[in-house]
């Protein structure tokens, strides 16, 4: 009996460890998979777009508690290449959610010294939906705090296409000898060519898969999961993360 009390407390002390998050080891960039906000909604009996709303009020909280822990890049996916195939009403929403996240929390991103930029393909967004998002990149240029990098109509292999066709145009012209090809001239040729890698991804919802996201960046990141869905998010799971981000050790393919 006496026995099993202490393992109880003893969970119980565990389970409200104060989340101790060191200053040094922290992760550079983290990128988040923002993943379970029609569940949030169907859980509750509203619509799905009910759940991209909440949704985007999260981006907020946990970008400052980003910028608040040190971390310098934050890239943050938020419509894949291959979400366009839900029903137009939800992509509709979707794509108005920019202006809207800007209109209300750009004064805070820019008094906290955030950097907004965006990664994906721009020519296939509405105006809508590119101008507000261009304004905040212009606005915020000079901004020397966190990066905030919306991945929007971002796809990793189409990423990876382009860079490839690139990089053959210039082999084509002359400019590039086939031998000269390597992992460097790959990254140069990506869309983060002037961000590092992630160190950490997370992914919210449960789901276990990278969803066509930054294939070629992820190769020696940290994943870690949750099954929280991105609504309920908050600087708190943040913490969790890159507090279990402290305790892994990476070892990119050599020995400790
Ligand atoms: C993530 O939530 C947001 C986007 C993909 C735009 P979902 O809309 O994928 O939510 P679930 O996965 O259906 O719960
Ligand atoms: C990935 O989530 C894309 C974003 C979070 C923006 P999805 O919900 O689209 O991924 P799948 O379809 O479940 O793989
Ligand atoms: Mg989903």
């Amino acid at each position: 009996m006496i026995k099993r009390f202490q393992a109880w407390l003893k969970q119980r002390e565990t389970n409200h460890k104060p989340l101790h998050v060191s200053k040094d080891n922290v992760p550079e960039h983290v990128a988040i998979i923002m993943d379970g906000n029609g569940r949030w909604a169907k859980r509750r009996g509203l619509p799905r777009v009910a759940g991209h709303h909440t949704g985007m009020k999260a981006v907020k909280n946990v970008t400052i508690a980003a910028n608040e822990l040190g971390i310098k890049v934050l890239t943050m996916y938020a419509f894949s290449t291959e979400n366009w195939k839900r029903p137009k009403d939800e992509v509709e929403f979707l794509m108005k959610l920019p202006q809207e996240f800007l209109a209300i929390e750009l004064d805070e991103l820019i008094k906290e010294n955030v950097q907004v930029q965006m990664m994906g393909h721009r020519e296939q967004l509405p105006e809508h939906t590119r101008k507000p998002l261009e304004e905040a990149i212009e606005r915020t240029k000079h901004n020397t705090g966190l990066i905030l990098n919306f991945a929007l109509n971002y796809g990793g292999q189409r990423e990876l296409v382009e860079g490839v066709r690139e990089i053959a145009a210039d082999v084509l012209a002359g400019r590039v000898q086939v031998e000269q090809i390597d992992e460097k001239m790959i990254s140069a040729n990506l869309l983060t060519n002037h961000l590092p890698n992630p160190d950490l991804l997370i992914r919210t919802s449960g789901e276990m898969r990278l969803s066509n996201f930054m294939l070629w960046q992820l190769a020696y990141s940290e994943f870690w999961f949750t099954d929280v869905l991105w609504p309920d998010f908050t600087g708190e799971h943040l913490k969790e993360a890159v507090a279990e981000y402290q305790s892994r050790h990476r070892r990119y393919g050599g020995l400790q």
